[in-house]
């Protein structure tokens, strides 16, 4: 892969593949708290393809199988550490209904119009080229489908700098996660903001978008 900025990516989850899970659960149960907040927001129907863009060790993919029951939901990312965990993370009675790949979020393989849902979380501040990820997330759900985003940016609010500079300080430990990011900076006139809620003193937030 030519691109320097996805190998990086590929290293750093491949590593971090193997403590992400007991890291996640470490920093708070509030965590696992906003990503059960963004599956209900998805609104999944039992014959729904779904996609998690960027699904990591896959935390959300069983709370999105159990509600399937024709339908599909897949979860694709770039580093086949993380998807080795997700494969691990997936109880035997949902196994038929979630399919993993190694895919590029920023020129996916699947077809215009493929999706019922799409679900991202903590990825938006992660991939190389958010641009990119919004045109083809765009590209890849139906119209009238629903993209659910959970992530961390600026504050709406004043209050919510001081977190923010401490998330930032975080981040920039951490590294390659670019919680400046502004999601309203990458959303694609074929979307539409239908919700928008925030937490952590703004600097979380949980958005709907729909397809035109
Ligand atoms: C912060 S993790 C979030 C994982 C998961 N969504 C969660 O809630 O824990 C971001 C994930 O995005 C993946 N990723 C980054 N850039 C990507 C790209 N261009 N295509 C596919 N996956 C990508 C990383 O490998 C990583 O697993």
């Amino acid at each position: 892969m030519a691109d320097k900025r996805k190998e990086k990516v590929i290293r750093r989850y491949d590593k971090m593949s193997k403590y992400y899970d007991s890291l996640d659960s470490g920093i708070s149960k509030t965590s696992e708290n906003l990503r059960k907040e963004a599956v209900k927001s998805l609104n999944v129907k039992p014959d729904d393809t779904v996609l998690d863009v960027g699904t990591g060790s896959g935390v959300v993919l069983p709370w999105i199988a159990e509600k399937l029951t024709i339908g599909k939901v897949i979860g694709i990312d770039l580093s086949t550490g993380m998807l080795e965990k997700a494969r691990e993370n997936i109880p035997d009675n949902f196994k038929d209904r979630v399919e993993l790949k190694v895919e590029d979020v920023e020129a996916m393989s699947f077809e215009d119009n493929s999706f019922d849902s799409l679900i991202a979380i903590y990825t938006l501040t992660t991939v190389p080229n958010p641009k990119k990820m919004m045109e083809e997330c765009l590209r890849v759900l139906k119209p009238g489908g629903i993209f659910v985003m959970l992530d961390t940016g600026p504050p709406s609010k004043m209050r919510g700098y001081p977190v923010y500079l401490w998330m930032r300080l975080s981040a920039a430990l951490f590294g390659y996660t670019f919680i400046n990011r502004k999601l309203k900076d990458y959303i694609q006139p074929g979307f539409e903001i239908i919700g928008e809620e925030r937490f952590y003193a703004t600097t979380v937030y949980i958005v709907v978008l729909k397809k035109h």
